[in-house]
């Protein structure tokens, strides 16, 4: 980041590469195995298996025999799948009714085609192969139409086209710019959309690994050791991809509903008083508030599990008074416990060896918040459980979520991180932290969620994380990290969270008003404008820097900033639906225009627009002083949701966006569900009524707190509308057993005068017109 001119200095120009790149070598013998074929090459063995009919494992190893086993992202078994299997001569082929594999013996080569024929990987003059006798590497043919999406956490456009894209979870405070790679998440996933189809890869190898999609023939996978494992996912939609991508990764919880409401954090509220005043003033100026974050001030110098108690000094009553206010507390908790003989974690875990250590046997040290400090090692079961039951010290405070950071994991040192030669116990299995890097945030995740969940006894725990690898959206909620209040960054946090989506993690978001630097006025009322509608909620600031609170620059921007806290209440039901919708097939709330409209061009690096579901396009505005946009807008007629004007789609439109306004767009012949903040008020079901159309929706909601869900109750109901010359005819099926808590439900019709309903054989009229919706009561 301080680099001079030195940088650049020709004699620190890299060796070619690939110099030593040796291929797989020439396809021996090809047996059958479960679900698929083993090859044995000349140096080492290949394993093709079917893990479902659209989701094929390769797995190369090139020193020896395939191993089956995977990282702790997969946890997705093999179903059954019905195979043929073909060889002759030089050629072998494997498929199913989804997929087929064609190798090419002598030199071994993959192509992988769809039952339409249509090559979604292949290989021409480049295999797969390794380079100094360690890192491996594959390459893969890349079309002139392919467009690249997912990889986690990146920084730049939505496109990763002409990308080069790095797998290290690293702390980087240092500003996020375009070119900033790699930050805290590694998801070693993506997803290629080629004429309006989509296919995924997931290279499942948690050594650092790259991405480079900067050429034009080819694309390459490689990482610094391991196998090469891949899967190969069908699609053939961008959400096909997606559903299958997490059917071997895992899905996110339901989200307990307040953590997906607003949440206020600082690097620190430092006090009890201070925590008691800021949850006092939300009440005061009607802010609807759900959480406060407690940072690291709140801790006995640092120490995980303990209240600093001269700033706190009775913890319990501060959370359960919040807890009657209806805010919960999240307070940090970072993997580094401070080296201190009279700390009980530090003296339990050295008793019990529980920290990570060298393979000599003598613990690793390492400079972070409390100064000296060990690290659980994760990679045990033993050390997951323990450090999970240490958690009973927050819930027996009333305590529901937790924010763990730091988690990469950070050391203040050279490398930034633990030292690479550290021997994780990995539950057995040795294996260096060279190796494990990538996991430890997320096994620390699995640790905390998991021993939450075992103390709160039935309530869902809320998780934030910082680092990850893939799976991590089992566990935890991600926030983007240190980004900082430019409006630069307002702007590269949709594609950022937009990708998060696609690689399987729905529910994230940025430090809404940017972490480090100093905010302003419109730029915190234009980011909690966007904030409103990402999945993760959250206003962060940093030590120091200007205060960041809704009503801190003056009324004026208090006013726009509380309608659209307000905003997101209203919003509630319709994504608490999208949240379901995540639980059960991966599909991300915030979505990328493309995931609904893959086969129109101008979504297909549209980073300044995104949707809520299939049929809300948010598109904020991401500069100072302007208030205008231009807006695109796909197939489809779009209602203005402020001024119910009409525009058509497969056009650009500008948009005028005075600084109260967040351009938002309801695709016509679609539904939205409204709520009120807190209350059990009405529920709206908003219909934009558009001639001849029909469509459905679902609507989802339980208690929002325990896991009852899981036996069935909750209540879903799927609506069905048609609407024909002023009438809407709807059809609704229920399931499920929750009685929600809505005083009535109601449907408005927008857009259309003089309309009648019609259910079943009952017609009935408008209970009243307000600002041209008419509003029908249906219970
Ligand atoms: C890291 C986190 C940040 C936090 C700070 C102090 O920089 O990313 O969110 O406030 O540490 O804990």
């Amino acid at each position: 980041m301080n680099d001079t001119s030195f940088a650049i200095h020709p004699g620190k120009s890299r060796k070619i590469e690939n110099s030593d790149y040796q291929e797989a070598g020439d396809v021996l013998a090809i047996e059958e195995c479960r679900n698929g074929l083993k090859a044995r090459t000349e140096t080492g063995e290949l394993r093709i298996v079917f893990y479902a009919n659209e989701i094929v494992r390769i797995t190369m190893n090139f020193f020896g025999e395939a191993d089956a086993g995977t990282s702790p992202a997969v946890i997705g078994g093999l179903q059954e799948v019905k195979l043929e299997h073909y060889e002759s001569g030089d050629q072998a082929e494997v498929k199913t009714s989804c997929l087929t594999v064609k190798l090419t013996k002598s030199p071994l080569r993959i192509t992988v085609a769809d039952a339409e024929g249509r090559v979604l990987a292949g290989e021409n003059q480049k295999g797969m192969g390794y380079k100094h006798s360690k890192e491996v590497i594959c390459f893969k043919n890349m079309e002139e139409s392919d467009q690249f999406y997912g990889f986690g956490e990146k920084t730049g456009f939505l496109n990763k086209r002409g990308e080069k894209l790095v797998m290290w979870n690293s702390d980087v405070y240092a500003p996020h710019n375009p070119e900033t790679d790699p930050l805290y998440q590694s998801i070693p996933f993506f997803l290629t959309l080629r004429e309006g189809q989509a296919h995924g890869i997931f290279f499942d190898n948690t050594f650092r690994a790259e991405f480079d999609m900067r050429g034009d023939e080819f694309y390459s996978f490689s990482a610094d050791g391991g196998q090469l494992d891949y899967y190969l996912m069908a699609g053939p939609s961008p959400k096909d991809v997606i559903r299958q991508y997490t059917s071997l990764t895992g899905r996110m919880p339901l989200p307990a509903k307040w953590a997906i409401g607003y949440h206020q954090s600082r690097y620190s509220y430092e006090s009890q008083q201070e925590v008691m005043e800021l949850a006092a003033a939300f009440k005061e100026k009607g802010i609807p508030l759900d959480s406060i974050h407690l940072d690291i001030h709140y801790m006995d110098e640092y120490r995980v599990f303990t209240f600093d108690r001269d700033k706190f000094p009775d913890p319990e009553k501060m959370i359960s008074d919040l807890k009657e206010m209806g805010i919960h507390i999240v307070p940090i908790v970072d993997p580094g416990v401070k080296e201190d003989p009279e700390y009980m974690v530090y003296k339990q875990g050295i008793q019990e060896d529980l920290f990570c250590k060298y393979l000599e046997g003598n613990v690793y040290y390492g400079d972070v918040w409390p100064g000296n400090s060990v690290f659980p090692d994760f990679t045990s079961k033993k050390v997951r459980d323990w450090w999970g039951s240490l958690h009973s010290y927050y819930t027996e405070l009333g305590i529901e979520g937790i924010w763990n950071d730091m988690n990469e994991p950070a050391v203040f040192n050279e490398s930034k991180t633990m030292d690479l030669k550290v021997m994780h116990d990995n539950d057995g299995n040795p294996r260096t932290h060279k190796e494990l890097h990538n996991l430890y945030g997320l096994l620390m995740g699995k640790s905390t969620y998991e021993g939450m969940k075992r103390n709160l006894k039935g309530k869902r725990p809320f998780l934030l994380t910082r680092a990850g690898y893939s799976g991590v959206q089992r566990y935890a909620a991600v926030w983007t990290g240190d980004n900082r209040s430019f409006w630069e960054h307002l702007q590269m946090s949709l594609p950022m969270v937009m990708n998060l989506g696609v690689s399987g993690i729905p529910f994230s978001g940025p430090d809404v008003g940017g972490f480090a630097h100093d905010s302003n006025g419109e730029l915190l009322a234009r980011w909690t404008q966007a904030g409103a509608f990402t999945p993760f909620f959250r206003n962060h600031s940093v030590l120091g820097s200007a205060r960041q609170e809704p009503w801190a620059f003056g009324e004026k921007y208090e006013a726009i900033i509380r309608k659209y806290i307000e905003l997101r209440y209203t919003w509630m039901p319709h994504l608490y639906s999208l949240f379901a919708e995540a639980h059960k097939e991966g599909t991300p709330v915030m979505r990328p225009l493309f995931l609904e409209f893959p086969e129109d061009e101008h979504t297909w690096n549209l980073s300044d627009q995104f949707m809520i579901g299939d049929n809300v396009i948010i598109a904020p505005i991401m500069q100072p002083g302007t208030f205008h946009r231009a807006v695109y807008l796909p197939e489809g007629m779009w209602t203005d949701y402020w001024t119910g004007s009409t525009y058509e789609g497969k056009k650009h439109h500008l948009i005028k966006a005075p600084l109260e306004t967040l351009p938002i767009f309801i695709k016509k012949g679609t539904m939205a569900a409204h709520g009120e903040a807190g209350a059990a008020g009405p529920l709206t079901l908003h219909l934009y009524y558009e001639e001849g159309s029909e469509c459905s929706y679902t609507l989802y909601e339980d208690d929002g707190e325990t896991f009852a869900y899981e036996e069935g109750e909750y209540r879903e109901i799927c609506f069905k509308v048609k609407c024909e010359e002023g009438t809407v005819y709807l059809n609704s099926a229920i399931a499920g057993t929750y009685e929600p808590v809505w005083s009535t439900v109601q449907l408005a019709v927008h857009s259309r005068e003089n309309v009648r309903l019609k259910i079943g054989s009952s017609t009935l009229l408008p209970e009243k017109i307000e600002e041209g919706r008419h509003y029908f009561i249906l219970s």
